[in-house]
């Protein structure tokens, strides 16, 4: 009913719009008053974090999407080798599993039964399963040695949006937090963070404040048949979440790739006028990324591309190059993905709608996949 979605027209919409504030609650609680980081709701005793020397990160979908970046952050803060792999992909395989392994498996719904069973082989393997889970006493953390919960609350349109966000920030947590116990170099730069996050969720409103034209962008490429999606580094999972969200609401053909591998085949798809989204890394720190970002902007611009560029506040080095400019407030590199993934739910939910497809329930998906 129309109360249940808040004065919105569909829960996407709403829980869209309920971002900020599902951030601010999964942090809540998390950080005591000297600034570190109390999980002890995640029961895994110290001495056994500490042992950890691999972790493996199984998810689905966007849930998958948020562990790619979460091997970025803990491979970064814990210098402990991360894998992440598709749920439905892993015990296929036979991984490298053992009792020092840490295995996470990420589930919006805690039912998807890809996670599960990638969780359950990893038990029978010896390895600790953390989850990262948004429903309470669902399958996958009842099954898991430990969770730590997202409190984005109940998310109910099809389209992963708050779960994601929650996600990251849960997976973050992670990272700082066997960084914190396992005392690495990045001691103060893992404080630095651990502020940085407690203001996150202020600036995700002030970017779903300025959507507007990202909406009326959407909507004039509605008769579009395809869309790519660039990054780099943490832009580059956002990147595939911006392309999944697409396929899924707006049933474009929609691809996110890594920038580098631009000039190692996808290059050759770009024609005159199409919509090619670009994730730009921050121009502070990390500029070689940056710089790298600028000129792929260049070639695909060169070669006809309608460049619609993502880029941090103040960031003028892009602004010859965009066709269109989406301004996102500066943050920690790694934090980057909870702002920018948020002008890609919009940009997807407008594009659905001016499609006149059914935002809240895609064809063809169902919001929990309970079979193999
Ligand atoms: C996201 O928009 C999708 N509907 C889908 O990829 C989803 O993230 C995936 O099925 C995993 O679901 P889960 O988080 O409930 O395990």
């Amino acid at each position: 009913s129309a109360a249940e979605k808040g004065g919105y027209d569909y829960f996407m919409l709403k829980e869209i719009a309920e971002q900020p504030k599902a951030v601010a609650d999964t942090l809540l609680g998390r950080i005591d008053a000297s600034g570190l980081l109390t999980l002890d709701e995640v029961r895994i005793p110290v001495h056994e974090l500490r042992e950890i020397d691999k972790v493996v990160i199984v998810a689905c979908g966007t849930a998958f999407h948020a562990g790619l970046i979460a091997k970025y952050a803990i491979e970064h803060w814990t210098r402990i080798p991360c894998e992440v792999e598709l749920a439905s992909e892993f015990r296929y395989r036979d991984p490298i599993l053992d009792t020092r392994s840490l295995v996470i498996a990420i589930s919006q719904s805690g039912e998807t039964m890809d996670t599960l069973m990638a969780l359950r082989h990893a038990r029978e393997q010896g390895s600790k399963v953390l989850a990262i889970c948004n429903t309470n006493g669902s399958t996958i953390p009842r099954e898991s040695d430990a969770v730590l919960y997202t409190h984005a609350g109940p998310e109910v349109a099809v389209a992963s949006t708050k779960a994601f966000l929650t996600q990251l920030v849960a997976c973050y947590l992670v990272a700082l937090y066997l960084g914190q116990v396992r005392g690495t170099k990045w001691g103060d730069e893992i404080l630095a963070v651990i502020r940085d996050l407690s203001h996150i969720s202020g600036e995700v409103e002030r970017v779903l404040e300025t959507m507007e034209p990202v909406r009326e962008l959407a909507r004039s490429l509605a008769d579009k048949n395809t869309v790519l999606f660039l990054g780099r580094h943490v832009g580059y999972p956002v990147a595939l979440e911006g392309a999944l969200k697409l396929k899924e609401l707006a049933y474009m053909h929609a691809e996110g790739f890594a920038a580098g591998e631009l000039k190692h085949g996808p290059i050759a798809l770009i024609e005159e006028d199409l919509p090619v989204v670009v994730v730009v890394p921050s121009p502070r720190g990390r500029s070689v990324l940056h710089d790298k970002i600028v000129s792929n902007i260049q070639e695909i611009r060169a070669r006809g591309a309608r460049t619609i560029v993502i880029a941090e506040e103040g960031d003028e080095a892009v602004v010859p190059y965009a066709d269109h400019l989406i301004r996102i407030p500066a943050t920690p590199t790694l934090l980057q993905p909870l702002v920018a993934t948020v002008p890609l739910q919009v940009f997807a939910c407008e594009l659905a709608t001016a499609r006149g497809n059914e935002v809240d329930q895609p064809r063809n998906l169902a919001k929990s996949v309970t079979v193999e």
